[in-house]
């Protein structure tokens, strides 16, 4: 198992992830008066950004992107930037930015718009999270379509077999791999034995291990039972 970081409970567990969320934010803003993460949806994080959003930052620097998304309008309660605002809600009161992958038309068409505020982008952190069956962004096993091959940041992709909805906008491994830091934030023995399992296999059938592709910049795994 690649650089893991064990937290006695989640609780601390997303205290943790909040802390480097906020050390990267502060980094980019110090190094480039402005800072942007790109950030997860799915259930497991909401917790660790309230805990950010309850933070002292310099929040009108501060841009929050998105990993992933379902192709559902804001409102639905399958959509991660429904999540996002929720979660962050203080944050953006004090004036953070969060750019939207959704918008409306066809999902390709929705990626082209993404992609043209997203491959800008300095992103100085990306938190990832992984699902039961080894997907992690919206990298689907046999459906992560261009995610893992493209140049682009942000493409669309059809995994029938995804939560929520099968139509996806996601950003690329390419993308993910410019961030500065990537963490990856799992709880549970399952989904511990299931990043195992999927280290062991190949990106197509296992996308999460996209993530470990580069041997010089490993993802800090982050986990509670
Ligand atoms: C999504 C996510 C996704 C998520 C995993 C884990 O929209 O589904 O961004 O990639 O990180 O599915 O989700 P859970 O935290 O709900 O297990």
């Amino acid at each position: 198992m690649p650089h893991l970081s064990v937290f006695a409970t989640r609780d601390a567990l997303m205290q943790a992830a909040a802390d480097r969320l906020e050390a990267a934010l502060r980094e980019g803003i110090a190094a480039r008066g402005a800072a942007c993460i790109a950030l997860s949806g799915g259930s497991t994080p909401e917790p660790a950004y309230v805990a950010l959003a309850a933070r002292d930052l310099d929040w009108p620097k501060i841009r929050f992107a998105m990993v992933d998304e379902r192709f559902v309008a804001s409102d639905d309660d399958a959509s991660n930037e429904k999540m996002l605002r929720r979660a962050l809600a203080p944050a953006l009161a004090k004036g953070a930015d969060l750019l939207p992958l959704f918008s409306s038309g066809s999902p390709a068409d929705a990626a082209k718009r993404a992609d043209a505020i997203y491959a800008p982008l300095h992103i100085d952190a990306a938190l990832m999270g992984m699902g039961d069956d080894m997907h992690t962004a919206s990298w689907f096993p046999g459906a992560a379509g261009e995610a893992l091959s493209d140049a682009r940041s942000v493409v669309a992709v059809h995994a029938p077999m995804a939560t929520g909805c099968a139509d996806r906008l996601t950003l690329t491994q390419s993308a993910i791999a410019r961030a500065g830091r990537v963490f990856l934030l799992i709880s549970g023995e399952s989904k511990r034995a299931t990043l195992d399992a999927a280290l062991a296999l190949h990106a197509e059938d296992a996308p999460v291990v996209a993530l470990f592709s580069d041997c010089e910049r490993q993802p800090e795994v982050l986990w509670a039972a």
